[in-house]
Parts: C-alpha cells; structure tokens; sequence
C-alpha cells in the first residue's frame, strides 16, 4: 500500500503519481491501456501517428494505381481510415479509463499533420506529446534551420489545439538548453527527454546493416539524468518528462530528484509487463518513508544544477576524473 503523496505533473495535466507509459507498441490499444491503467500507471502516451506511416502507405497505394482520380479517392480513404482507427482507440480509452490519455504524433515538419492534431482532442486527448524526430542526413543542412522548425512545429501546434503540448526531443543536439529555452516561449507546457530513434548496427558476419537494440537498460539513463537536471534550473517554466532508461525505482527517484516531473516507462514494460508500474510505485513510496518525505515535491528537483552545484554538470567533471587516471 503507498503511503506518501505521489501526485505529479505531466505539461500542466495532475497525475496521480510520476508515472507514465511512453508511447509505444504498449499504447497501441485499447485493452493494452486498460491493463495500464489498472496496473496503476498516471497516464499513457498512445502510440504515435507517423507522417511517414500515412505518407507510406498512401505512396505504397498510389504505384497501383495509374488513374489520378481513382489515386486521389485512395489517397483519402487511406488516410481517414488511419486516422479513423486511431480516433477511436483515444475515445475508447477516454471513456474506459480515468487516467489521462495523451495523444502523440511524430514528425519532423510542420504542416498538414497540424490538422490530424485537431481530431486527436476531439476524440478526448487530454494533452498532445509531439515527437520531433529528425535525422539530417544532408551536406547541405543547416542547424539554424532544423531549430527554426522544432520552433515553427511546437509554436503552430499550440495555436492549433486548447489542450497542454508537450515536445519530445532527440539528445543530439549541441545547443538543447537554448533550443529549449527557445521552445519554452512557443505556448508548449513540456518537454519530454529524450526520444529514441531506431538504432543501427553491423552484421560482420553477413556484411549487412541490421537492426540494432530496440530496447534500453538503466545505463542509458546518463543522458536523461544530465539534461534534465541543466534544464530543470535554466528553464524552470518547462515541465520535463523523462524517458529512456528508466528501468527501476531507484532509475525514476534519480530522475525525480534532478528535477523530472514524472517518468516515462517503455523497455521496462516490454521486459517486465505492466506489474513494473506497481513495483516502481512501492520502491518510491518506501524510500521516500525512509527518507522521511511525505510527498515528491519535498525532493523533487533538490539535485539540479544549482548553480553552486553546476560544475558537477560540466566539462569540468570530465577534467578532473579522466586526468587522474591511468
Ligand atoms: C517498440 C518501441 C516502439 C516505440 N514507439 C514509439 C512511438 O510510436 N512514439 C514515440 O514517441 N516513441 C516511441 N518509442 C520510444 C519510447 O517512447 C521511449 O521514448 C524509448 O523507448 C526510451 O524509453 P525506455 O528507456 O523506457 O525504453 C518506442 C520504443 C519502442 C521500444
């Protein structure tokens, strides 16, 4: 039995603890959310709409197809029938469970996803997680320009829907504190770091590129810890949400401690099925009893990079360790 207060943010919603399943194959359904939700999770991030999803499917149609008009009827039902498929899960869900039930869309551009974003509160998303998820692959790319789209997407997003967005974002980008300092101004209430994009790998033995590990452990949780802990003092009007790497309660009262507002679980379920939530929740809820903490925001944030501590977070640490040693 938890014994503490747990309650929690996510972008502006209350949660009744910091725990919340990130988007995923776990997301994908109804049933699947149910059993979330009964396992104690917050709130769920359903599985995101893909641009490339409906742009695919509908290219995929159209190479049957030689006939314009018969291509541009296609082109439409495909795309409603999606989306149609998706509206309905978010509605069931809605109805069937009193958690929050946050919409997520992953793209790269905006545009006409916007409008998606629209029917995705209709159907009674409570807040919208918006997935940026770009790979500059081009000699001619430009960074000032992939911020000024990561601005363009989150600040059109949150003229277009009345309910909390949050941005989920990739860790490789060498000015993430300003860019989210940036972002803080767009209307978003959160950001949620980090996303994962598909990781590649090498078969040596076939000389071919294969799929590399889709899942994390608690020691991808460095990234995470740093950056929300920086952006957690530098960008206090941000709420941050933090995803990859944790696994365990000790993985979620770090990321709590250096100034996360909740936690996002998705490897952990996948390897350990949704009576993680439970066993996350107890492991909290007991260190916090030792600890002799009532409630998360007695701790929250104590370990961000203060500025008295901000070196702890730098180059600096880098210096002093690797120059010691052997
Ligand atoms: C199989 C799988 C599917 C995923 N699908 C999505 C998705 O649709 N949208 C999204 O924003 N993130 C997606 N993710 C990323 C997760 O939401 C999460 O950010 C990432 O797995 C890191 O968290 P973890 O360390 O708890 O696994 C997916 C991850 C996995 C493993």
């Amino acid at each position: 039995m938890i014994k503490n207060d747990l309650t929690s943010q996510y972008a502006g919603l209350k949660l009744k603890n910091p725990i919340v399943v990130a988007s995923s194959g776990q997301t994908d359904s109804v049933a699947k959310i149910k059993k979330l939700a009964e396992a104690g999770a917050a709130a769920v991030v359903i599985k995101s709409l893909f641009e490339e999803q409906l742009e695919g499917l509908t290219q995929q149609l159209s190479q049957e197809q030689d006939h314009v008009e018969a291509y541009d009827y296609i082109n439409q039902y495909v795309q409603s029938n999606e989306i149609e498929k998706h509206l309905e899960i978010i509605r069931t869900a809605k109805k069937e469970n009193d958690i929050p039930i946050i919409a997520s869309v992953n793209c790269f551009k905006s545009g006409k996803w916007v409008e998606y974003a629209k029917h995705l509160v209709d159907a009674g998303a409570d807040a919208l997680e918006v997935n940026i998820m770009r790979l500059e692959t081009g000699l001619n790319a430009d960074p000032s320009s992939v911020i000024k789209d990561h601005l363009a997407i989150a600040k059109e997003i949150s003229n277009e829907v009345n309910v909390p967005v949050a941005v989920k974002l990739d860790r490789h980008f060498s000015t993430l504190v300003s860019l989210i300092d940036r972002l803080s101004y767009t209307g978003i209430k959160g950001v949620t770091l980090f996303n994962r994009s598909y990781r590649m790998d090498v078969d040596i033995q076939h000389e071919r590129i294969v799929s590399g590990k889709i899942l994390t452990s608690s020691e991808d949780l460095a990234d995470t810890l740093r950056y929300t802990g920086l952006i957690s003092a530098k960008v206090p009007k941000v709420c941050l949400s933090a995803s990859t790497g944790i696994h365990t309660a000790e993985d979620a009262l770090k990321a709590l401690l250096v100034g996360a507002s909740n936690v996002q679980l998705c490897s952990t379920l996948y390897q350990n099925g949704p009576s993680q939530i439970q066993a996350i929740l107890q492991g909290i809820d007991s260190w916090m009893s030792d600890k002799q903490y009532r409630s998360i925001s007695e701790f929250r944030g104590k370990l961000k990079a203060h500025e008295e501590d901000a070196t702890l977070y730098s180059r600096m640490q880098f210096m002093k360790y690797f120059s010691n040693k052997e």
